[in-house]
Formats: C-alpha cells, sequence, structure tokens
C-alpha cells in the first residue's frame, strides 16, 4: 500500500481556519435563529473571542503541565470504566476542566481566605484542579474518582505536583464513587464538573444535606456545566448566589 502522504503545515492551517470558520457561521446562525441580530452578534463575538485566545491558552496550558510533570490531557480511545463501579450507571466521561475557566471560577467564590476551606473535586479524573486548588493554598485538597485507571493518574499527578511545589497544601485522591464519599466536617469548597447525571447528583446532594444537618458549616459548591442544576436548585439546604454562562456556585443555608 503506498505510505499516505501528511499534508503540509500551510494545507493543515487551512484546514484549521476553515473548520473555525464554519464552527463561527453555524454559532451565528443559530443564535440568530434563537434570539435576532442582538444575540447573534453576542454569541458570534464570544466563540470569536474563545476561537483567538485558544492557541494561547493551549500553549500555557502545556507550560505548565511541563513545570510540575502533569498529564492531565483528555484521553481519545479508552474504554469506558465498567459501570459496576458506581452506583449508578450515569457517568461522565473524562474531560479536563480548561485552566482559564477554572481559574476564573476561583477568582469568582465567595472566600475571604481559601485556607480556611477544604477543597474536594467529585470526579477529579486526573486531578488538573487538585494542582491548580493546591496553588490557590485552600487547607487540604482531595480528589474523588470512581475510575481506577484515572484515579492512579491523579495520584501520580498529585505526587508531581508535590515534588515540584513542596510547600504545597497535602493532595489526597480517593478511588471510590462520589456517592460514598465523606464530605470533610471542615467549611469546604465543592467543585464538580458535570461528572454524573441526575440519580447520582441527587444522591450525593442526599449526603450533603445530612452532613450539614450533623455539622452545620459553610458549604460553597461550584457546579461547572451545571447540566443537571435542577436537582440543587431543589435542595433546601442550598441556595444559588451566582451564575455565570458556564457555571452555578451555591452556599449552604447554615
Ligand atoms: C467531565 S470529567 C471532569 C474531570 C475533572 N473534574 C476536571 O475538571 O478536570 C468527569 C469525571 O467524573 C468521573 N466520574 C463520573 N461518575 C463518577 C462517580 N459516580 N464517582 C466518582 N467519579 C465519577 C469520570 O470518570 C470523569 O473523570
Amino acid at each position: 500500500m503506498p505510505a499516505q502522504r501528511q499534508p503540509s503545515l500551510v494545507r493543515r492551517a487551512t484546514m484549521v481556519v476553515n473548520r473555525r470558520a464554519g464552527a463561527l457561521k453555524r454559532t451565528v446562525q443559530q443564535a440568530h435563529r434563537r434570539g435576532g441580530w442582538s444575540t447573534a452578534l453576542t454569541e458570534g463575538a464570544y466563540l470569536f473571542g474563545e476561537l483567538a485566545a485558544r492557541p494561547a491558552r493551549r500553549w500555557r496550558e502545556q507550560r505548565l503541565e511541563r513545570r510540575w510533570n502533569l498529564d492531565t490531557r483528555a484521553d481519545t480511545s479508552v474504554p469506558h470504566p465498567d459501570p459496576g463501579a458506581a452506583a449508578f450507571d450515569d457517568a461522565v466521561r473524562y474531560s479536563p476542566i480548561p485552566i482559564h475557566h477554572f481559574e476564573r471560577l476561583l477568582r469568582r467564590l465567595p472566600l475571604d481566605d481559601p485556607r480556611d476551606y477544604a477543597y474536594v473535586d467529585l470526579g477529579c479524573g486526573k486531578g488538573r484542579t487538585l494542582a491548580l486548588a493546591a496553588q490557590h493554598r485552600f487547607l487540604e485538597v482531595t480528589g474523588v474518582e470512581f475510575d481506577t485507571r484515572l484515579g492512579d493518574i491523579a495520584r501520580a499527578n498529585a505526587y508531581a505536583y508535590a515534588a515540584a511545589v513542596p510547600d504545597a497544601p497535602a493532595i489526597t485522591v480517593h478511588t471510590i464513587d462520589a456517592v460514598d464519599f465523606q464530605f470533610p466536617g471542615t467549611p469546604s469548597v465543592i467543585f464538580l464538573f458535570n461528572p454524573f447525571g441526575a440519580d447520582t447528583l441527587k444522591a450525593v446532594a442526599n449526603n450533603l444535606m445530612k452532613s450539614l444537618d450533623d455539622e452545620p458549616r459553610r458549604v460553597i459548591l461550584a457546579y461547572f456545566n451545571p447540566v443537571h442544576a435542577d436537582v440543587l436548585e431543589a435542595c433546601p439546604v442550598l441556595r444559588r448566589t451566582a451564575s455565570a454562562r458556564h457555571w452555578t456556585i451555591y452556599e449552604s443555608a447554615t
């Protein structure tokens, strides 16, 4: 079979530009159908900014990963974890949060001093947010991941980060179903990047309610890509205190 020729750099760049121009056109057309020209302009300007900033953001992510010896990149073509490993079969596949989104969210958390709060990522994947949360100086940092392969990678990343930043707060990774996680009894920030469906989220919210009943304390729940926000909206001990295009923040009503 003849060897396939690689497209030239110019051809690849043209393909990327065409793909992005196509995405931009589709977004503007859909926004126009939804809400007219003002929505189309807002959505188009937003997407244009995102696409223009993408190479610089990717470069920064790679630089941080190299500096701390992490590998938190998205997986391609790895098998789904065993569905029996969790109480409900509604897990969302691993995909790391873009660092700039997480940093923006950290800045919007209603905290005086992160050192008074434990940080927990429910569905931590390879642990990207754990290093960033440690860098933000939370009291302690915990990841919960039910997929053993991802949990092992998150632990390796936590060791690598601790070696690169020796005075950072401790990072612990639990390889368990989020439904079985016992919340820390201290004031906490709980982070979720749309890790699972409504069934698991309901069970997790019930655990949190019981835990707050036993030990009333301030808990801030940051939900990125809040696909099942209705579950948390219905939770009597939580109230929504902020939201933006990509996330919603809830606080315990204690
Ligand atoms: C969208 S990824 C988010 C990864 C990480 N939080 C981040 O922001 O970079 C969702 C993760 O949740 C994990 N997950 C899904 N269901 C879970 C469950 N029931 N218990 C613990 N982890 C779960 C998935 O394996 C996946 O790694």
